[in-house]
Order: structure tokens, then C-alpha cells, then sequence
């Protein structure tokens, strides 16, 4: 969702700040803005659309000061104008703001007593004119910002500027992510440890209900009931560097083409290649073998993950799975048995309904496991055990390498639960890690399938309807391909069971209609490829991906048939994202998108 950045300075900190949104604008993109101390004063440069509009501003209306805050916003109330955009300020306060302030309208509304009356349509502004209140009633900024903490509903983290106040900011943190750096004579503070890496790897994150006053000299951290506490100060992974699109023209293509090594890099930490063995590093809190049963919560693409994960733990470890879109799962309230094992699968570690659903379970007495991105996140700080996916930091906000880490973190994970409860001999788990072993060269040759489905992506830009089928693993991957392309091409998709088709949407193809089959040779190949052949026989254009063998046996009637190399039907639906991604890379490229950026979109959705 929105970023948030802050600089407590020796120096002037504007084009800092934009600096810093730079590496945050793939948390919301829809407007930016700056607000610094300039002769004690608050001034404020804001901007509709990309950070670019900000910076251009600042460039023919500079800004000085040596203490600012920035803010780059993925809308939630109020459209995404240059009136709405952040910092939101009255000539005492200025506020950014990411997550939502539930009860704005109760606020605003006592605040119109007193005649303090809104300007924008945001959220935001309940709180900027809230502490005004209580500066203007004597309040110094810290209890100004206690007592309007206090008024507050919902999920958010806010930063504070101060008129007159040339040495201090002050950050508060309620269910959204907020990282304070330490310089040597400066402060920062930062959405997360991406933001600040170009000043600081020395980071404290902020817990729930705290909230801090940073000044040069360092920081003073409070809990909710205003209690003074010590929060471990941390050394952050975060590379300044990482954040480079390379020779690639989007980060979305780079991240395509990084995954042989990003599915090495995960597979080594889970894989004794040498032993052909799953050997988990991480200490379990429970056993595979005790469990009756596995609950997994996820959003988008990570839910997709878990939905192959699904097939491969009920058949390798015959551990029954349940599994839900977190923002179903958290208000479903499931009965959950105490000891239990839930599982929650995300990229960024914030998002909201998924760090919701495991607070659930854990209430539940469940153990709570994580599979995510980044080490720091709120949803790792709060499991029981994190197991990582190690493919570096995800720019693209279409989700790519860090789905394909994701599944190879989640096999690795079913054979060690297959062998913890008797199901896969020592020679089987053998084979299957074999078969992950053998993946990224794989991978790397499914890449150099590109300029055939360039070719493809090109007649694909022109369709108004995209339906994807897949059958068993291949399900969820058809699902995702469909999710891709809608996200980024703004393409209309959708993923369907191969055998659900006849009971619904086979109404819908016609002459105009590709259909993009995802069936590499496996046990279902025949099945999945015959309801392919219900389509052909309806005029409708297919597109098949599959390997050289489903390619000879798939018969008539195929418009287009993308080969990918043949591997163990094991590990076919971590190959298969390959050409779904490719293609929808593509057609966006050829529909001139914003393929890194896609409209309406963030990348860490900290809001319900
Ligand atoms: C799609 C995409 C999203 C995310 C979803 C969950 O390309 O990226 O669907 O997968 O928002 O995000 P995380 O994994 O950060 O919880």
C-alpha cells in the first residue's frame, strides 16, 4: 500500500526523501508528495501520478529544510488527486499516512464542532486536524500525538511534522509497517528496510501500538498505554543495490529471467543435493507425523501457491489440506483443532487479511507457520516458524519469481512431510529431489521459448476474453496465468478446472476466443487434452502449452502449442509458470501498460 518515509537531518532532505519513494513506489504509485520544515514552517510539494510528476515539481519549486516527510499513496479514500495526495497539513501539522482510519467520519464530525473542517476527501486529514486540535489547546506535539493516537480505529502507520519543530518527527505504528533507521548525526524513518537502505542498515521496527519520537540524537519508543520501551535495534539484509532493473526494459522481465537462480538459491537452503534430501534448517514446534491436518491462507498469487501445495502434501504426505483466500478464511472463523498446523504464504510478510487469518489461528492454539520474502515482516516476527523463500526483493508488482520460490519451498517442504509421516521412501524422496534439482536448468530453457510466445502475445493483445484451463496442479496455475494477464494487461481472464468447462463456460467460446490449455505430460495429460478437443471442436483458438510428448499426442485443431522441457510431473507446475508469465508479460508490453505499475494495484496490500 502507500510508503512512508521520513528524514530527521544535518542536511537538506527533499530530494532525499524522493530518493527514498523511489524504492517505495511500488507500494502505491497514484500520487507522492513532500512536506519539509522551511524557516519553521511547513511546505509542502504534492503531485497526481507517478513520483516523476513529484520530482519535476520540485525541480522548477525546490524545497529546503533539513526534516521532511514523503509519502507515496495507493488510494483508499478520496480519488487520487493532487488535493488528496499526502501530506496532508494545517499550518501546525503535517501527517502521511499509510492504512485506513476507520472511524474518519466520527472524528470529522466532532471536529466540525470546533470548526475544524476538512479540505480533501481523505482519511488522512481526521488526523492532521485532530492534532491540531490539541496543539491549539495548549498540547505539546508528543501528547497532541498521544491523545489523538487514542482516538484512532483501524489499521495504520503515520508519521508527524512539526511548525517549529526543526529536530523532530514522530512515527506511530497500528497494523502497518513502520522501520526506524539510525544514522550516525541523522534519523530516518521508513515503510520498510527497502526505503531506508541507501542511508542505514540499522533498524528497529516499530510493534503494534508503539509509537516514537526521533530526533537526531536517537529515538525514544512508547507502547500503546505511552510506556517508555527498549526495541531491539537490527541489523537489515536489505542491498542499496538490489533495487536495479539491470539491462532488462521492466523489473517485471528481470525477475522472469532470474528464476533458475532464484529457485537455486531457495532450493539450496531446503535441499542436501548431495544426499538427494530434504534437510530443513528450521526447528519445527511440532511434528509432521502428529498432524491431522494442514490450513493454509494466502492472497492472489500466494493463494495459488498454496493451491498446488495442496495436491502435493495430500499425495506425497497424505496430510489432508484446507485451504482459503485469507479474506474469506479470517471472517469464516473455521473450527480449528488446538495443535494444529496453519501455514501462511506471503511475498511481502504484510499483508493485511493473511496477517489477520494467522492471528486467528494462533488464537485458535494452532502452531503458526510462514513461508515469505522478507525476514522482517510482521507476519514472520509473528510465527512460530518462518520458512523463507530467498529470491531478493520483488519490485514487479505482478508477483513472478517469488511465486516459483514460493512452490519450491512448498515441495521441499511436502517431502520432508511425506518422510516425517511414512509415505515416501528414502528412493522416492530421492527421485522428487532429483526432480527440484534438475528445475533450473529447466526453467532456463522454458525461457528461450520468448520469441514464439512473443509471436503469440502479439495476436493476444487483440483479445477481448482469455479463458485458461489446467487440470489437477496445473488448476491453480491456469488460475494464476489468467491473474497475470488481467492484472497487467488489463485483458479479461479467467482460470478454470479443465473438467468444469462443459458445466458452464464452454458457452462462452467462439471463433474470437483463445484458450490457453496448461498440460505437460503427466497422469492427466489424455483427460485435460480431450476437453482441449471440446473446444476445438467450438471454433475456439488454442493455445497449448505442454511438453514435446503432450505436443505429439494433442491432435488437431491447435492454433498454437508452446513447448516447454519435459521434467517430472512433480515439479510441471513450477515449469509451467515460465510461459504464463511470458505471455502475459508480453501482451501487456504490446497493449503499451504499465507493466511494472499496473493501474489500481499495489504491491503489499496492508489494507482488508
Ligand atoms: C499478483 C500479486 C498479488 C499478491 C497478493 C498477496 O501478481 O502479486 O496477487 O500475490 O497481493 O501478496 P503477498 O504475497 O505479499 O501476501
Amino acid at each position: 500500500m502507500c510508503g512512508i518515509v521520513g528524514i530527521v537531518g544535518d542536511a537538506p532532505v527533499a530530494s532525499r526523501l524522493v530518493d527514498a519513494l523511489k524504492r517505495l513506489e511500488y507500494r502505491g504509485y497514484d500520487s507522492a508528495g513532500v512536506a519539509t520544515l522551511e524557516g519553521g514552517d511547513i511546505s509542502r510539494r504534492r503531485a497526481e501520478g507517478k513520483l516523476g510528476n513529484l520530482a519535476q515539481k520540485l525541480a522548477f519549486e525546490p524545497l529546503g529544510g533539513q526534516v521532511g516527510i514523503g509519502h507515496t499513496r495507493w488510494a483508499t479514500h478520496g480519488a487520487p488527486t493532487e488535493t488528496n495526495a499526502h501530506p496532508h497539513a494545517t499550518d501546525r501539522v503535517a501527517v502521511v499516512h499509510n492504512g485506513i482510519i476507520e472511524n474518519f467520519r466520527d472524528l470529522l464530525a466532532d471536529l466540525a464542532k470546533d470548526g475544524y473542517l476538512p479540505k480533501t476527501q481523505t482519511d488522512t486529514e481526521s488526523v492532521a486536524l485532530w492534532v491540531s486540535r490539541e496543539l491549539a489547546n495548549g498540547a505539546d506535539p508528543e501528547l497532541a500525538v498521544a491523545r489523538t493516537l487514542k482516538q484512532l480505529k483501524g489499521a495504520f502507520a503515520l508519521a508527524f511534522l512539526f511548525k517549529g519543530q526543526e529536530a523532530m518527527l514522530i512515527a506511530a505504528r497500528h497494523g502497518a509497517p513502520l522501520a526506524i533507521g539510525y544514522g550516525d548525526t541523522e534519523m530516518y524513518l521508513g515503510s520498510d528496510a527497502m526505503a531506508l537502505a541507501p542511508f542505514t542498515s540499522r533498524l528497529t521496527y516499530l510493534e503494534d501500538g508503539d509509537w516514537a519520537v526521533i530526533t537526531p540524537a536517537g529515538v525514544t519508543i512508547r507502547d500503546g498505554k505511552d510506556a517508555i520501551v527498549q526495541r531491539e535495534q537490527q541489523i537489515s539484509q536489505t542491498s542499496a543495490l538490489l533495487v536495479d532493473k539491470g539491462n532488462h526494459r521492466h523489473f517485471m522481465a528481470k525477475e522472469i529471467y532470474e528464476q533458475p537462480e532464484t529457485i537455486s538459491h531457495t532450493l539450496s537452503h531446503y535441499v542436501d543435493m548431495g544426499a538427494e534430501k530434504v534437510a530443513l534448517r528450521e526447528t519445527l514446534p511440532f511434528d509432521f507425523a502428529d498432524l491431522t491436518r494442514l490450513t493454509i491462507s494466502a492472497c492472489g498469487t500466494a493463494y495459488f501457491a498454496g493451491a498446488v501445495a495442496k495436491y502435493w502434501f495430500e499425495r506425497h504426505a497424505r496430510l489432508p489440506v484446507d485451504i482459503d483466500v485469507a479474506s474469506e478464511f479470517r471472517y469464516r472463523e473455521p473450527p480449528l483443532e488446538k495443535g494444529g498446523l496453519s501455514l501462511f504464504i506471503s511475498q511481502s510478510g504484510e499483508t493485511a487479511d493473511t496477517l489477520a487469518a494467522l492471528r486467528y489461528c494462533a488464537g485458535q492454539g494452532q502452531h503458526v507457520a510462514s513461508l515469505v520474502n522478507t525476514q522482517e515482516s510482521t507476519i514472520a516476527r509473528e510465527s512460530d516458524v518462518v520458512f523463507p523463500i530467498l529470491c531478493g526483493p520483488e519490485i514487479g508488482v505482478a508477483s513472478t519469481k517469488a511465486l516459483t520460490a514460493q512452490l519450491t519451498a512448498l515441495a521441499g517442504l511436502s517431502i520432508a512431510a511425506g518422510r516425517a509421516r511414512g509415505v515416501l521412501s528414502a528412493e522416492r524422496e530421492n527421485e522428487l529431489v532429483r526432480a527440484l534439482t534438475a528445475l533450473p536448468a529447466a526453467v532456463a530453457k522454458a525461457l528461450a521459448a520468448e520469441s514464439q510466445i512473443i509471436d503469440i502475445a502479439k495476436r493476444l493483445s487483440k483479445a477481448k476474453d482469455v479463458l485458461y484451463l489446467g487440470r489437477g496442479p496445473m488448476f491453480p496455475i491456469a488460475m494464476e496465468g489468467a491473474l497475470k494477464l488481467k492484472e497487467i494487461s488489463y485483458i479479461h481472464a479467467e482460470g478454470y478446472a479443465a473438467g468444469e468447462l462443459k458445466h458452464g463456460p464452454i458457452a462462452l467460446v467462439d471463433e474470437d476466443m483463445p484458450v490457453i490449455v496448461v498440460a505437460p505430460s503427466d497422469e492427466l495429460v489424455d483427460k485435460t487434452l480431450s476437453n482441449m478437443q471440446e473446444v476445438a471442436a467450438r471454433g475456439g483458438k488454442i493455445i497449448l502449452i505442454t511438453d514435446a510428448e503432450g505436443a505429439e499426442t494433442a491432435g488437431h485443431g491447435i492454433s498454437d502449442v508452446i513447448i516447454v522441457p519435459r521434467v517430472d510431473s512433480f515439479v510441471a507446475p513450477i515449469l509451467a509458470c515460465i510461459p504464463v508469465q511470458l505471455l502475459a508479460y508480453h501482451t501487456a508490453v504490446f497493449m503499451g501498460t504499465d507493466v511494472d505499475q499496473p493501474r489500481n494495484l499495489a504491491k503489499s496490500v496492508t489494507v482488508e
